[in-house]
């Protein structure tokens, strides 16, 4: 008789940010799923304890905290308190992050300053109270999301586009500095995904008519999608990718020229 193998992530545990909703939650679910032990964390104590009684009740060991990840000493703490708790920690998916759009030449300081504090800064604490526990022990993984963003500009979003550059050289850095001793860093870079962060922040027509018509897949990501390649990247499959920024992005930045998903050829021959 032949017994099933072990699931993927059976007697591991991994931090996750902005756990409660959008594509932290869909990491949280999926690495649950596939036996992980989860501590999340999120500004939002209301999803956050949503979620602790619905993966409570599948049989998933969870902790979670609600804290703005701004805040390097509640990180810190919070930690110590996954690994105390759930007796280790084997990676981190930071997936804290925010949108928010204006003209530069308009743009606040506090529009500036918040979108580099969380999606940047916080991402670095996250990394380094995490990257602390994985070093010691001389493994682990962590998976930065990032985004198309982090390839190119975009008008309105200079905050945003300098925080994904920015945090595509962290993951670089890291992975550069710490992969001699046995911690992975990586990240994302996902298109526009469907979670309320694209659904609140983007115009329907700007979605439909550049986002989605430069995509040669013709649709948004499902943040199911984007979770499967952050888990791949967490996984012993992914042990040799270190320092990558993965597209996840459905062909958007594989040709400058697309347009109607790839449909019009731009050739009089052609046409
Ligand atoms: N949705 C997309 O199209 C897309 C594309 C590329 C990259 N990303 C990146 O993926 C990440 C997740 O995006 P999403 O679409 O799931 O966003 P979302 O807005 O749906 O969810 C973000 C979560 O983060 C939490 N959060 C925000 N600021 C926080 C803080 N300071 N401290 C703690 N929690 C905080 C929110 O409460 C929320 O639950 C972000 O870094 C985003 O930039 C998203």
């Amino acid at each position: 008789m032949s017994t099933a193998p072990a699931p993927r992530f059976a007697g591991k545990a991994f931090l996750i940010t902005g756990a409660a909703r959008g594509i932290g939650e869909a990491v949280v679910r999926l690495l649950a799923a596939e036996g992980a032990s989860i501590a999340a964390a999120d500004l939002d104590s209301a999803g956050l304890a949503a979620l602790e009684a619905d993966l409570s009740a599948r049989g998933t060991r969870i902790v979670t905290a609600s804290f703005d990840t701004r805040d390097s000493i509640a990180t810190d703490a919070f930690v110590a308190r996954a690994v105390e708790t759930l007796g280790r920690l084997d990676g981190a998916v930071p997936c804290a992050g925010i949108a928010r759009a204006a003209r530069a030449e308009e743009m606040s300081d506090a529009t500036f300053a918040d979108v580099l504090g969380i999606n940047l800064t916080g991402v670095f604490y996250s990394c380094r109270a995490v990257g602390r526990v994985l070093l010691a022990q001389g493994s682990g993984a962590i998976v930065n999301l990032a985004s198309i963003t982090a390839k190119g500009g975009q008008p309105g979003r200079a905050n945003y586009a300098a925080s994904k550059w920015g945090l595509a050289g962290l993951t670089k850095s890291l992975a550069v500095e710490w992969g001699h001793r046995g911690v992975r860093v990586n990240a994302v870079a996902p298109n526009g995904v469907d979670t309320p962060m694209i659904r609140d922040g983007v115009p329907p027509p700007f979605l439909d008519g550049v986002m989605l018509d430069r995509t040669p897949l013709g649709r948004l990501a499902t943040p199911a999608e984007v979770a499967g390649v952050i888990a791949f990247l967490l996984s012993s499959e992914a042990a040799y990718i270190n320092g990558a920024v993965l597209e996840v992005d459905g062909g958007l930045t594989a040709g400058f020229l697309t347009h109607r998903h790839g449909a019009d050829f731009a050739s009089k021959s052609l046409v």
